[in-house]
């Protein structure tokens, strides 16, 4: 470790430092030190190119946070002994540091719709406790992030300009993914609809970016890197396409996603525990819509980097991007297949709610 940066924070150059979670965008070690337990990160220098923008955000986000829920648990980054929430390395990049939550636990799998509900939950919990926050006062700390015309015009482009001889052997795919360009345009009506709200949305809703406690309960949202200003089908979305199917979009045996009820419903009514006086009615329709949206435009990124050689999600093995599209377009069919079954569970979450 970087003595530097240690003593940026007042550590001394002996202190335990141990590599700590799963994350796989930052680089995580957890100090153990006299003066209490820190989460120390390395921010990636690849995914984010303005770290600036993202410690404005989060300072912002916590200010407010703090100023209006004081009793919440909130990880703010801790200000090195010159002031700044940014430790800047050189050649290293940048690094900061937030208080360990003690006691914490962190789930890479979602094993039970309970976990499924506690999650949704906190990201609901996120987004309401700042609706009285002017989202437009973030910045876009990864611009075009969840762009799903933007994502589609460049799977177009990638269809003109790709690799020839992986355009061939994905021919079916693409008609698939091209015959579901509908939810393409219900996007764009969607997002011109007043109805349709732009709120600080966290933009990376899986499982692992929640700390829970020992008893299962969520304690709060960790990793806001992509809170941005968006819409809130982006977080439900994403807690759709991770947590419904038993397994992930490495999976290769195409046979084993299944979309799972409960925990359709479970991210239904953690999710509108917190926001349903918060959604319009026009946003809770697209409760179910979410999911595709997220699956859909997966499923075009997938595409699109096999097309162009894996130039951003790289591989591991040949034709990985292709099995991760294929993972998220059969998904998405069996997501789409049960719309009108998923549709009824929202109705009768939000009717219960209301009784
Ligand atoms: N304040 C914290 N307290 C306890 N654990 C934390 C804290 N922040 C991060 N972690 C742990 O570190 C892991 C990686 O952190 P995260 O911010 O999610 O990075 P990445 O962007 O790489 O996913 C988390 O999944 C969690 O296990
Ligand atoms: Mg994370």
């Amino acid at each position: 470790m970087n003595a530097r940066v240690l003593s940026a924070y007042g550590f001394p150059s002996d202190v335990s430092v141990t590599p700590h979670g799963s994350g796989l965008i930052n680089r995580t070690w957890l100090i153990r030190s006299a003066k209490g337990d820190y989460i120390l990160q390395q921010l990636n220098r690849q995914v984010f190119v303005r770290p600036d923008f993202i410690a404005e955000n989060i300072e912002l986000v916590g200010q407010y946070l703090t100023e209006h829920y004081p009793g919440i648990v909130f990880p703010r980054p801790v200000r090195a002994t010159g002031g700044e929430t940014l430790v800047d390395a050189g050649s290293e990049g940048h690094y900061r540091l937030y208080p360990f939550i003690d006691s914490s636990v962190t789930i890479d799998v979602v094993h039970t719709p309970a976990e499924a509900f506690e999650a949704a939950r906190q990201f609901g919990g996120f987004t309401r406790m700042l609706a009285g926050f002017d989202a437009k006062s973030l910045h876009e700390t990864l611009p075009g992030f969840h762009d799903l015309p933007l994502r589609y015009r460049d799977f177009r482009d990638a269809l003109g300009n790709g690799r020839p001889d992986r355009i061939q052997r994905s021919v079916q795919l693409i008609d698939y993914l091209k015959a579901q360009h509908h939810l393409v345009t219900e996007y764009a009506n969607i997002r011109t609809n007043p109805g349709f709200k732009l709120r600080v949305t966290h933009h990376d809703t899986k499982i692992s970016n929640v700390l829970f406690d020992r008893q299962g309960k969520g304690i709060c949202v960790i990793d806001l890197d992509t809170v941005m200003p968006g819409y809130f089908i982006s977080d439900v979305g994403d807690m759709l396409r991770t947590y419904l199917s038993p397994v992930s979009e490495e999976e290769k045996d195409l046979s084993l996603i299944r979309i799972r009820m409960p925990y359709f419903r479970a991210i239904v009514e953690g999710y509108l525990e917190e926001m349903s006086n918060e959604l319009t009615p026009m946003e809770t329709r697209s409760f179910v819509y979410a999911g595709s949206f997220m699956m859909y435009m997966q499923a075009l990124r997938f595409i699109t980097d096999y097309l162009r050689n894996d130039v951003y999600y790289g591989s591991k093995y040949e034709d990985q991007n292709f099995v991760r599209a294929m993972n998220q377009a059969t998904l998405l069919r069996l997501y789409l297949a049960k719309s009108a079954r998923l549709q009824n569970i929202v109705r009768d979450v939000v009717a219960k709610m209301t009784a």
